[in-house]
Parts: structure tokens; C-alpha cells; sequence
């Protein structure tokens, strides 16, 4: 590897299997790891607790520049009505500004960084020196989610987390600030018909090679 401090971009949509290749890569390559859904699922978990508006952008402004990127609990955070109000959060320009700087931040560790998300390759780490955008069917995602929630013991039901799955989709990819897409240089991967392992080898084939370049 010759890159010094190189940036890992990651994006796709929800349950696309980006949050894993991103843990693994990261494992890997021994870099720091960033999933920053969880900066917009604290903002919007701070506010629900706070009995506040999701669409108060100034409250929401506050919280996201007191949010602590080292005490995100992903257990708590990673609730599926999380995700729904996190993408609320999301649309709010101001609280991207100020979550962004710090996401920017954290992709400058020592001795790299790995972020995966919906606007890493595009808006966050545009220099990023790889960029991969990681999509799956809806169907796809939403059994991937139900076997997860499933194993939580939750009894959501498969068609109601397609139905969220497709409405988060279009809330994230619709939106005017940061939609999300990917990147013009990024790596397509659809992982609908591929395992982990599969997945996985093939990003980290991308990954070596555009970081011994
Ligand atoms: O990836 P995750 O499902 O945890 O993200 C929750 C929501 O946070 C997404 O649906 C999206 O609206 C928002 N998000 C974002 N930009 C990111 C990461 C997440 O807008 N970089």
C-alpha cells in the first residue's frame, strides 16, 4: 500500500450490505471505521428522547454539534423507526453541514478511514481514493432486514419493512441536499445474488488495487 492516510468511501442504500463490507474492510486494512448513519440516527434518537419535532432544524443543529462520534451505541441506535427518523433528520441542510464537518474529521485518522453511508464518495470525501456504491434489490434488502429483526425478536412483518425500505429509498434519493447516488468514479457492486464472502472479496479486490495505484 503507498496511499498515506487513504479514505475508504462507501454508499448505497439501507440494508444494501454496506455497513458490513465497511466493518470488514476496515478489519482488514486495521483503519478507522465510521458508519454515519449512526451520526443521523443520534441526531434523531437525541430528539425523540427530547419529546421535539423531527423537522426542528434548529434543535436538531444544536444536538448534531454536541453529537459525540466516539459514544454512538449502535445497539440503541440501530432500531428500524430509528432509521425512518433519521432520514428525516437527514433533509435538513444545516444539520448535514455540521454532522459533515465532523464525518470530514474523522476521515483524516491516522492511518485511514473507512465511511460508508449515502454521501461519503460524493459530498463527504470527495478525494476519497476509492469509491464503492454497494446496491441490492429492494426485495433483497428488505429479507435481509426481516431475518435481522427476526433474530432481534421483533414480529415485523416482511411486507411492511419493503414498504419502508422503498419509502426510505426514495426519501434519500429524492431529496435536494446530498441525494443519495453514486459517485461518478465509484464501483458498482449489486450484491443481490452475492454472499458475504463474495461481496466482500470483490470490494477488497477494488480496494487493493486502487490503493497500491
Ligand atoms: O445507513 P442508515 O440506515 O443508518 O442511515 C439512516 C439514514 O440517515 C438514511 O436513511 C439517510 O437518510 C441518512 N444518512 C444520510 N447520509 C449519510 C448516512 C445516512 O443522509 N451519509
Amino acid at each position: 500500500m503507498t496511499k498515506l492516510t487513504p479514505t475508504i468511501a462507501i454508499d448505497g442504500p439501507a440494508a444494501s450490505g454496506k455497513g458490513t463490507l465497511a466493518r470488514r474492510l476496515a478489519e482488514y486494512f486495521r483503519f478507522h471505521h465510521l458508519d454515519t448513519g449512526l451520526t443521523y440516527r443520534g441526531v434523531a434518537h437525541a430528539l425523540i428522547e427530547a419529546n421535539m419535532p423531527l423537522d426542528n432544524e434548529d434543535m436538531a443543529c444544536l444536538v448534531a454539534e454536541k453529537l459525540d462520534l466516539g459514544s454512538l451505541n449502535k445497539d440503541i441506535l440501530s432500531a428500524h423507526e430509528i432509521g425512518d427518523a433519521a432520514s428525516k433528520v437527514a433533509v435538513m441542510s444545516r444539520v448535514r453541514e455540521t454532522l459533515v464537518e465532523a464525518q470530514r474529521k474523522f476521515a483524516n485518522k491516522e492511518p485511514g478511514a473507512v465511511l460508508d453511508g449515502r454521501d461519503i464518495g460524493t459530498v463527504v470525501c470527495p478525494q476519497a481514493e476509492i469509491k464503492l456504491y454497494i446496491t441490492a434489490s429492494p426485495e433483497k434488502r428488505a429479507e435481509r432486514r426481516y431475518r435481522e429483526v427476526g433474530e432481534k425478536g421483533s414480529g415485523a412483518e416482511y411486507s411492511q419493512i419493503l414498504a419502508d425500505i422503498i419509502k426510505r429509498d426514495e426519501r434519500d434519493m429524492g431529496r435536494a441536499d446530498s441525494p443519495l447516488k453514486p459517485a461518478e468514479n465509484a464501483h458498482l457492486i449489486d450484491t443481490s445474488e452475492m454472499s458475504i464472502e463474495t461481496a466482500f472479496s470483490t470490494a477488497l479486490a477494488l480496494v487493493e488495487e486502487a490503493l497500491s495505484e
